[in-house]
């Protein structure tokens, strides 16, 4: 892969983003069953999700130490609004950052099956942030 600093600068930045993602997702789905009626469903569709951002997790870390990287989260309390459409909103940003991150990737990226990895993933982002924009457009927001 060329050009690997800026590779492994990206792929760091991206990592810090999806656990982020991990516990923002888990967050809102306890917020979602707290405050709102039926919200079993959507807490289990968002935990899901933090599942499926576990997995991009371990993706992009397996890809760091094949670099020779020491892939690492420096862990912290992740906070969420209390408000469910101010969560949404925050959360939709998240993605549409993370998503932007990974278009980066993409372009700089010079391995062919790392490159459909990384578009598969991608494309669950597009699929996350599609998701919280409907929830969000449903609830009124
Ligand atoms: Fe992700
Ligand atoms: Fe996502």
């Amino acid at each position: 892969m060329k050009n690997n600093k800026k590779m492994m600068a990206l792929l760091n930045q991206v990592l810090q983003q999806e656990y982020l993602e991990v516990f923002t997702y888990l967050k809102e789905a306890e917020l979602f069953r707290k405050k709102l009626s039926g919200g079993e469903n959507l807490g289990q569709i968002f935990e899901n999700f933090s599942q499926e951002e576990l997995r991009h997790v371990d993706r992009i870390s397996a890809k760091l130490i094949e670099l020779g990287e020491r892939p690492s989260w420096s862990f912290r309390n992740v906070e969420i609004p209390d408000s469910i459409h101010e969560a949404l909103k925050a959360h939709i940003l998240q993605e549409r950052k993370i998503y932007g991150i990974y278009t980066d990737i993409i372009e700089n990226c010079t391995d062919a099956d790392f490159k459909i990895v990384l578009k598969g993933i991608r494309e669950q982002e597009k699929e996350h942030l599609e998701k919280a924009a409907h929830i969000l457009r449903k609830l009124g927001g």
